[in-house]
């Protein structure tokens, strides 16, 4: 069916509703999924049809089908018109975003996307820049979308070439990424579920190299201990993203939930956190972000010291030995393979990413597995 005839008699009327079915009309070879899909949702047609100044990221027919093969659940999941809404309305941002919105310096503007979808102040971000000459949106585990038709940009539609995923929880989004150490931790050390329930974070998760580096400690490390470390590595109440931490004072003084504080750095263009080196910034999760390091943080280290000429850091903690299995992740399944988009920090400075720390293990993708 199509979306027109669905349509309030008030939606020709406004402007971005016009864009959108006749988008939706002149592209019906493109997006036929996406119409079809609109129209079990009459709810959401409605009040897409009352906004303005809204830019939507009209999934193509080939998105919904590179969905469909990477997680034959997806079908499932799209004919419940709660998830549906929910996953659509993460496609809608409020406000107008034309192409020229697009540059190498990343934004996060807000989508339509709230609770009990997202535990962000102001709803759900993307994430929107220009790398590789393309202009680009990164959603959930940092996935790429290309926008490959800005010929509508009058600020309201763009089509994109992938379905834009949910962000998922920090727990999830850690085993999800690989970051299955981080993952183990927190599970042992009782934060997991406190960390997945708390509002606006940010969380410098360290890689499992990162974990593998301290590895004779982490047997020797009780609960509390381990917590107090963890705790050290979250940032509650503020989202903040790399552009912010890249243009702040530097050094920058942050209090983080274990009490004490870590130390916001910039140098040659990167990112610095105590010792630690960001080698992946800005993964969205439910409630904020996740910046990948590349050293465990140590709460009770005053005198760690940084070499940001260096590849890899010094453990920040005295006496460890490394160790070849990552810790903690006895029991802990990757369930998704996702790897995280390498996106140049300030402006094409890329930094070194090991691979290593985003190895993942296989298996059956999920769309928005918090759902
Ligand atoms: C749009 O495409 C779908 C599937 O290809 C087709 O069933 C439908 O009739 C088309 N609608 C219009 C208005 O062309
Ligand atoms: C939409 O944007 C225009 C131009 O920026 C502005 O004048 C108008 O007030 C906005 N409308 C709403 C409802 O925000
Ligand atoms: C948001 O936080 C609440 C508690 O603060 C929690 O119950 C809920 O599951 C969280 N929502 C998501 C999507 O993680
Ligand atoms: C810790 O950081 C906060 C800002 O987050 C700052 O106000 C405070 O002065 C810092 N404390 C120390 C001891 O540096
Ligand atoms: C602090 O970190 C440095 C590396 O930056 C390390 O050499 C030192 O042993 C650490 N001290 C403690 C008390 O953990
Ligand atoms: C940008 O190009 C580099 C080099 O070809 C590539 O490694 C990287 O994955 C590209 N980034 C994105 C987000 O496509």
């Amino acid at each position: 069916m199509h979306l027109s005839r669905l349509l309030p008699l008030g939606f020709v009327a406004s402007v971005s509703a016009q864009a959108l079915s006749a988008v939706l009309s002149t592209n019906n070879a493109t997006l036929s999924t996406l119409s079809s899909l609109l129209a079990t949702v009459p709810d959401l047609v409605q009040t897409l049809s009352g906004a303005q100044n809204i830019t939507i990221f009209a999934p193509s027919n080939e998105a919904f089908s590179k969905l469909l093969a990477r997680n034959p659940r997806s079908a499932e999941l799209m004919r419940n018109p709660r998830l549906l809404t929910g996953v659509l309305q993460y496609h809608v941002l409020v406000g107008r975003t034309p192409a020229s919105e697009f540059s190498t310096t990343p934004k996060f503007p807000i989508t339509m996307l709230t609770a009990p979808f997202a535990n962000v102040t102001g709803g759900q971000k993307l994430e929107i820049a220009t790398v590789n000459n393309t202009a680009m949106i990164f959603s959930g585990y940092k996935q790429a979308a290309v926008v490959t038709d800005v010929a509508f940009d009058g600020g309201i539609i763009h089509v994109v070439d992938t379905v834009l995923t949910v962000p998922a929880t920090p727990g999830q989004t850690a085993i999800n990424t690989g970051l299955t150490s981080l993952a183990g931790a927190l599970t042992s050390a009782q934060l997991a579920d406190g960390l997945n329930a708390l509002v606006d974070v940010t969380i410098f998760a360290p890689s499992n190299d990162a974990f593998e580096a301290i590895g004779s400690a982490a047997g020797t490390l009780d609960t509390q201990a381990l917590a107090n470390i963890l705790a050290y590595h979250v940032v509650s109440g503020q989202v903040r993203f790399s552009p912010d931490l890249l243009t702040a004072a530097n050094p920058l003084s942050v209090l983080t939930a274990q009490g004490g504080n870590i130390t916001v750095r910039r140098e040659n263009g990167q990112l610095f956190v105590n010792s630690a080196r960001v080698l992946i910034a800005d993964i969205l999760t439910t409630n904020g972000v996740v910046h990948v390091i590349d050293n465990v943080l140590n709460p009770s280290n005053t005198t760690a010291t940084l070499n940001a000429a260096a590849t890899t850091q010094a453990p920040a903690f005295s006496g460890v030995t490394s160790v070849v299995d990552s810790p903690f992740t006895a029991g802990i399944v990757p369930t998704t393979t996702f790897i995280p988009a390498t996106v140049p920090l300030n402006k094409g400075v890329a930094a070194a990413i090991p691979t290593a720390a985003i190895l993942l293990a296989g298996g059956a993708a999920m769309l928005a597995a918090h759902f």
